[in-house]
């Protein structure tokens, strides 16, 4: 468990992987869990839902940032991703817009595999020359 992960990442990855259990996720039966660690140090975590109107399904990551924007954060310092399976699962490219949003040059996105395998990168290696992305 948790091979590569800092200490004070384990709770992104134990909130994330709580979230995974929840997923909704009936049509792909790809549980995915996201977590949030924000400029408050206060976490947000949630699934991706999906909906028998195939396209309104929603990614773990959109749950995750919606539950900070509500809370009244908007700056993600990191975010962990929970695969539900053996490889590393990487943000959509409309989540990674998404991250854009509320990211800066420090923000740190780290991809976890089922058996707590991590890889980390920075936002900006996600998605070099973001629109919008001017901090
Ligand atoms: N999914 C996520 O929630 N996050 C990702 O980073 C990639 C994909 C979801 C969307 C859909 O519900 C399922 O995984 C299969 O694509």
């Amino acid at each position: 468990m948790a091979l590569d992960l800092k200490p004070e990442h384990k709770t992104l990855l134990a909130l994330a992987t709580k979230a995974q259990k929840n997923a909704h996720a009936p049509y792909s039966n790809f549980f995915v869990g996201a977590a949030i660690l924000d400029e408050k140090a206060q976490h947000h975590a949630s699934c991706n839902v999906e909906n028998a109107a195939y396209p309104l399904g929603q990614c773990a990551e959109a749950g995750a940032i919606a539950a900070m924007v509500a809370s009244g954060s908007k700056h993600i310092k990191h975010i962990l991703i929970a695969s539900p399976n053996d490889e590393f699962c990487s943000p959509c490219g409309g989540c990674r817009q998404k991250i854009a949003e509320f990211a800066d040059a420090q923000t740190e996105v780290h991809l976890a595999t089922k058996e707590g395998k991590i890889k980390t990168v920075k936002f900006t290696e996600l998605l070099p020359l973001a629109f919008g992305f001017e901090k």
